[in-house]
């Protein structure tokens, strides 16, 4: 059985992410999405939130399941039985970071990293732009799943009722 993890911090999961799991899904036999707890990283939506919506937002891939992680990823592949660490590259910007990455983790327990090349109508989507242009008033429909674009509305006005001046 293969077993391949996609980290992230997703927060929100995007269509550029749900492209990586869904193809990723065709690859392995089962892949865990797995949502890094970062007690430093301040988020828009808890940890819950997020894996509630990225188990919606992967229901409709039967070989896919969703977890949270605290602490090295390498440790969390370990306990799981992770054969490989799947990430999307959207550009050369990401390659540096991903490539060290990818090289530290290898080195500390050979657990390999394999990219997948994002697909181009999503290569310049990440979670911080879509907040920062809905946080704006700017239109992200078809960015994110559906769900997710309801959730990010609904956290988005409440914090402009709690905090009017922001
Ligand atoms: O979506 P992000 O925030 O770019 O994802 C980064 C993530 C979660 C993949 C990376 O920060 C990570 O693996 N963190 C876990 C801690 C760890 O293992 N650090 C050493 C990396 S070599």
């Amino acid at each position: 059985m293969r077993i391949a993890v996609c980290p992230g911090s997703f927060d929100p999961v995007t269509m550029g992410h749900l492209d990586v799991f869904e193809r990723a899904s065709r690859m392995s036999d089962q892949v865990i999405v797995a949502v890094l707890i970062n007690k430093i990283k301040e988020s828009l939506f808890t940890v819950e939130e997020r894996i509630e919506m990225l188990t919606e937002a992967t229901a409709h891939l039967p070989n896919v399941t969703v977890d949270s992680f605290y602490g090295l990823l390498v440790d969390y592949c370990k306990d799981h039985e992770v054969n490989a660490i799947v990430k999307g590259l959207r550009a050369v910007s990401d390659f540096d970071y991903e490539l060290q990455m990818a090289q530290m983790n290898y080195r500390l327990t050979q657990v390999e990293t394999c990219f997948i090349s994002t697909n181009p109508l999503y290569s310049y989507l990440s979670s911080s732009l879509v907040k920062d242009v809905a946080t704006h008033g700017g239109d992200v429909g078809g960015l994110v799943p559906e769900a997710v674009l309801k959730r990010l509305q609904g956290k988005l006005s409440s914090t402009m009722e709690s905090n009017p001046n922001n």
